[in-house]
């Protein structure tokens, strides 16, 4: 499969730009997050996996002073020169040329580059296509032009072009999980710390399963700007009493309900919903610690309802999905996954139940809608890695 994608890659790169002698190419995973959504910018915790869904990328050296790209799966080309990078209007660009300009800004010289990528992270699906594409072609011109950017450097890199080029104010789980995964192991990062902890996920038993929305995720930039924006509002107000709060990571459930009436309704709300979470991924490590499955899936369901009707950021075909997924034998929990407002649900379904469950939720999701859903049952797989290109 891999292979196949690559090959795919490789002759389209033959096709457009000639020989690929001295490329190098690379897999960059998509991501799952099992529990702490919306808490990574809070400097909280958060619990992603990378996975079997990927970004490759073919890149060379190409001609002295200019970047082409060719976006396999769009058919679709940009070029520019490497000394004049500025934020295209298409999109898709955004992602790649945001790594150059972030790596001129720390005084690297990118001479030139010729590019192909595609893969089978969906897009818009709330598994950060975003990130694989940042990371994925950071990691590709790293090795390429040997610029001795260590993982965390990678990380923090795809992160900025995140932030400033292509305008999301996103945290740093996507970005590091997709450098940082390991297969068959869930990921925990302490986001103000940056230390991290691998806890092993090798159920036979088990299966995480993604179920798509179809709705488009047309608010997730700006509501996702907003919401960063009432939680920096909550801790500016729990900063007059307590200076040493810098972010919600400092701030108790008890703190909170004394300086509650300060605050404004909606600003509480947030501020409730990401302390609550935090706690939740510390006692979900615990749940992992001891194989506890059942109490790990109750948190997840406690994260969707706390997500949706405290920090606001699901849809009603997702809160759909998670209460019919509810409702099916064998599922241990489901919630909304990523920046929310459409994108999918990660659900922890007994093996021997998925088949069946796949059945039930397209059939309901298309009773609902018209159509069928995408179901995805996912493995967690490692992080960003060079790939043979042969
Ligand atoms: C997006 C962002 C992440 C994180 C999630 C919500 O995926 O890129 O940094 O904030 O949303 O948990």
């Amino acid at each position: 499969m891999e292979t196949d994608s690559v090959k795919r890659l490789a002759a389209s790169f033959r096709e457009h730009f000639g020989s690929h002698d001295k490329a190098v190419a690379v897999r960059s995973p998509g991501r799952v997050n099992l529990i702490g959504e919306h808490t990574d910018y809070n400097e909280g915790f958060v619990l992603p996996a990378a996975v079997d869904k990927a970004a490759h990328f073919i890149v060379t050296p190409g001609k002295r002073g200019e970047c082409r790209i060719y976006a396999a799966d769009l058919a679709d080309h940009f070029s520019c020169s490497v000394g004049s990078i500025a934020k295209s209007e298409k999109s898709w660009p955004n992602y790649l040329l945001g790594i150059i300009s972030e790596l001129q800004k720390d005084g690297h010289t990118i001479p030139g580059c010729d590019v192909v990528f595609g893969g089978d992270v969906p897009i818009g699906a709330g598994m950060s296509s975003s990130a694989a594409v940042e990371c994925g072609f950071a990691f590709a011109l790293n090795e390429l032009f040997h610029l001795g950017l260590s993982k965390l450097d990678l990380a923090r890199l795809g992160q900025r072009a995140e932030n400033r080029f292509v305008g999301v104010q996103c945290g740093i789980m996507d970005q590091f999980v997709n450098i940082f995964g390991k297969d068959q192991k869930v990921l925990k990062i302490d986001c103000r710390s940056l230390e991290y902890e691998y806890f092993p996920f090798e159920r036979t038993d088990l299966n995480i399963v993604l179920c798509e929305t179809e709705s488009k995720r047309s608010l997730a930039s700006s509501e996702y700007n907003i919401r960063r924006q009432q939680c920096e509002a909550g801790v500016a107000i729990l900063r007059k009493h307590e200076p040493k709060i810098r972010t919600l990571r400092d701030v108790s459930e008890e703190l909170l309900a004394v300086h509650r009436g300060e605050m404004d309704d909606i600003i509480l709300r947030r501020c409730l919903y990401v302390v609550h979470e935090n706690a939740r991924v510390l006692a979900a490590c615990q749940d992992l610690q001891r194989n506890d499955f059942r109490s790990f899936g109750r948190k997840m369901y406690l994260s969707h309802a706390g997500l949706r009707d405290d920090y606001q950021v699901s849809s009603p075909d997702l809160d759909f999905l998670v209460e019919a997924a509810s409702s099916i034998e064998g599922v241990l929990g489901a919630r909304m996954m990523g920046a929310g407002f459409g994108g999918c649900t990660i659900n922890l379904v007994e093996h021997n139940r998925v088949a069946v469950f796949t059945e039930e939720i397209r059939e309901r999701y298309r009773r609902r809608s018209g159509k069928p859903n995408n179901v995805y049952v996912t493995r967690i797989e490692s992080g960003t890695a060079l790939v043979p290109l042969d």
